[in-house]
């Protein structure tokens, strides 16, 4: 169950979260990987569609869907041309394929078991066809298991004012689920609000596993500056499609 003020007031989302070159990198990996320019793209979880709308400036036909419908609305609002739908990744299908596929910015972590991963890379597959290359950015592990390194508090600009969301987490580590509770407080005024979510941590050979059983290659794994080192918040996994 996701909870989030961020999710329900994206331009938040977008402040909290700035794009720090993501889609750069992702064109830069599309073109690394692929022969050929792709010329469809699809984006699972496109939260505000910032990626997507980057992507729209270079490739024809891009599409993005995402479960939070106040995320989808202003994806639309900001860019009206954008080809975005509301969906869940565990059952969305749009009946059509891809040459990219990507989840983006932890949205694959919203799959919490193993059943509901299986349905998630089932969506992936059905969107691919031979030869397709999927780009996955799932939350680095290391960051909740071992010494926990995720930050506590998150600062921003709010109603003339700042507000301070301070979080703390429960790692259920039999499940690899983190619980996480966010008390927002606003500086200066009388106003506090809370949030709660709970994503699963996936480690990489899990993903190998549920790309093999799911007809996908893997073809590299890294992190945002381009090393193994798991010391980056999330992590870049790169597979192509064998088809059936
Ligand atoms: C951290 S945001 C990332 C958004 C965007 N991909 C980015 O990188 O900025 C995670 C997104 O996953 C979406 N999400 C969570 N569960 C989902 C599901 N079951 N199906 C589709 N989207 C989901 C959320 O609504 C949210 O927009």
């Amino acid at each position: 169950m996701i909870n989030d003020f961020l999710y329900d007031n994206p331009e938040f989302y977008e402040l909290v979260f700035p794009p720090r070159g993501k889609s750069e990198l992702c064109i830069s990996i599309f073109e690394k990987y692929l022969v050929e320019t792709p010329s469809s793209i699809l984006d699972i979880g496109c939260g505000t569609g910032r990626d997507l709308a980057d992507f729209s400036k270079r490739y024809p036909d891009c599409v993005g869907f995402d479960a939070t419908q106040s995320m989808v609305a202003y994806a639309k609002r900001k860019n009206p041309k954008l080809n975005v739908f509301t969906g869940d990744m565990r059952t969305f299908r749009l009946s059509r394929t891809f040459d990219v596929i990507c989840a983006l910015g932890g949205c694959m972590n919203f799959a919490l078991s193993n059943e509901d991963l299986d349905a998630t890379f089932k969506t992936y597959q059905s969107h691919a066809h031979k030869g397709s290359l999927l780009l996955l950015q799932p939350l680095n592990p290391s960051d909740y298991f071992g010494e926990f390194k995720v930050p506590d508090k998150f600062f921003m600009p709010y109603k003339d004012s700042t507000a301070v969301g301070e979080m703390s987490y429960n790692l259920l580590k039999l499940q690899q689920v983190v619980e996480r509770t966010r008390t927002w407080t606003v500086e200066g005024q009388n106003e506090t609000f809370c949030d709660s979510m709970s994503y699963r941590i996936i480690f990489p050979a899990e993903i190998s596993y549920f790309l093999n059983q799911n007809g996908f290659d893997v073809l590299d794994i890294f992190e945002a500056d381009g090393s193994a080192s798991y010391a980056n918040k999330s992590m870049y996994v790169v597979a192509r499609y064998k088809g059936c």
